[in-house]
């Protein structure tokens, strides 16, 4: 059950370290609640999940407020602030481009969308050669699903059209991105749910579908189970009823990666059996998991992937490469969007990509997310009986919460751990997962040890607080 943030005024510690500054002693800040309550009363309720900050300005890896209050962000918004945030060399960008006097143009040939898709085509690997540009990540979804199936459609018939993701898997929230993510209860308002597509288990190690304690080099078996499953359910062969296969390259709901083995095995059934493999990187791109696209962890290429989030760091892009065979199925004004790469956005993007390569942040992400899981193992350690485990890579984090002992998510301890660290100075969103019992931790690309270190402090010591006050003993300290 989804949960909101109290916003009962609760008396807090002030803070003050180099990374995190509280000058506030009563949260939220009083002086927000207008602000917070004008947005509960003009936006949906579904809009009110998040911790009550009133974000002011965000530079780097802090988020401030107006009252003087400074946050460690180890939530990059949600996986966006990539290149940190407000980076100067976007901003610069971005000035430049709205200075140039064109904020607009569709479809019409821009040099700005040319250099983005060459840009993009270029640090691709092979067949990952043509570029079309979104506005939303659920909207570079639904292009790769109606790409994939158009494609069924043309190298076999009409029956070629079933779509195959996996169970827990978030691709969007639009009808089709929705409805072939892997969590029937955000499916229950579809009532006609597209019968071709189908939910396949996802080769989890922390909660392994097949019964398994974790790990064990079970690749092949794994998947000889997901083409057995899978044979049994469209009861034919794949060849002839699947068109495609989409997955994020980590699952986003618990920073979960799939065994390298499983997804070799993955290419090569889909290459066999004409199915477009399709990688979704809306946030697992541009270095986010410490390498400068997510699905390079498995020695594969995909048929089709997505960007979007970290693409830009900032503004709203999206994007789809692909195999140009695939790309160029639809005829001229067939598929098309009015925000297709706007030169806003774009000069983003451009200045973006530039900055995280020449900054190398994806080797930071990889270095930094070592330092991660050490702490995290420690962390888990001392708390062994509620912190289940932890998945991801680079900088991108699922911290499991569990009910003492097991594997069963706490979502409400969850919850409560997200607001005691944000009353500490660390910025996170509210848990995620099943359960809702996983912390994600995903700063910007650009943080450091030292601030690594102090945020696990941080951390800790909300885990502690929220501990107690679920056994009664708080006292909003
Ligand atoms: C893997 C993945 N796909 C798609 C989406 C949807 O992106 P958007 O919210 O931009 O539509 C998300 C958003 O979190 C995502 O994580």
């Amino acid at each position: 059950m989804a949960k909101e943030y109290s916003l009962k005024i609760n008396k807090i510690q002030k803070v003050s370290t180099p990374f995190r500054k509280m000058v506030t002693d009563k949260f939220p800040v009083p002086a927000s609640l207008a602000v917070i309550n004008r947005l509960r009363k003009y936006e949906p309720r579904s809009m009110s999940g998040q911790p009550p900050v009133v974000w002011d300005h965000a530079v780097n890896f802090n988020v401030f407020d107006k009252y003087g209050n400074k946050w460690l962000d180890w939530s990059s918004g949600v996986l966006v602030a990539n290149a940190g945030h407000s980076n100067p060399e976007i901003k610069k960008a971005m000035i430049k481009a709205i200075n140039k006097d064109l904020l607009h143009n569709y479809c019409f040939p821009s040099e700005a969308r040319a250099n983005l898709t060459e840009k993009l085509a270029k640090i691709l690997p092979n067949p990952l050669k043509k570029i079309f540009l979104l506005t939303t990540g659920s909207e570079a979804v639904e292009v790769c699903l109606k790409l994939a199936r158009t494609n069924g459609q043309k190298v076999a018939d009409k029956k070629k059209i079933g779509l195959v993701s996996f169970n827990a898997a978030f691709h969007g929230r639009t009808l089709g991105s929705q409805m072939i993510g892997g969590t029937p209860a955000l499916k229950d308002w579809i009532v006609n749910v597209d019968k071709d597509m189908y939910n396949m288990p996802f080769p989890n190690c922390y909660r392994c579908p097949w019964g398994k304690s974790g790990y064990k080099g079970c690749d092949a078996e794994c998947f000889a189970n997901f083409t057995k499953l899978l044979g049994k359910r469209i009861g034919g062969s794949a060849k002839d009823k699947i068109a495609g296969v989409i997955l994020e390259s980590f699952q986003g709901a618990g920073a979960t990666f799939a065994p390298k083995g499983f997804m070799k095995l993955l290419r090569k059934f889909c290459t066999a059996n004409k199915i477009i493999l399709i990688c979704d990187e809306v946030q697992a791109c541009f270095g986010r998991s410490g390498k400068l696209f997510s699905f390079m962890h498995y020695d594969i290429v995909p048929d089709l992937m997505t960007f979007g989030k970290g693409i830009t760091s900032s503004m709203p892009l999206s994007a789809v490469a692909g195999r140009p065979d695939v790309m160029d199925i639809y005829e001229p004004n067939t598929m098309t969007s009015t925000h297709t790469g706007n030169p806003v956005c774009v000069a983003a993007a451009l200045a973006n990509i530039d900055y995280i390569i020449k900054h190398k942040l994806p080797q930071n992400a990889a270095k930094m997310g070592v330092l991660f899981k050490s702490e995290l193992l420690k962390l888990q350690e001392r708390h062994s009986d509620i912190i289940g485990g932890f998945q991801g890579e680079g900088l991108v984090f699922g911290v499991h919460i569990v009910k003492e002992g097991s594997k069963d998510p706490d979502g409400d301890l969850a919850h409560l751990i997200v607001g005691k660290s944000v009353e500490k100075g660390l910025m996170l969103f509210s848990p995620v997962g099943l359960g809702g019992g996983t912390v994600k931790i995903c700063p910007p690309l650009t943080i450091t040890a030292p601030a690594i270190k102090d945020g696990i402090k941080c951390f800790e010591e909300a885990i502690i607080a929220a501990r107690k006050e679920m056994l009664g003993e708080g006292d909003n300290l």
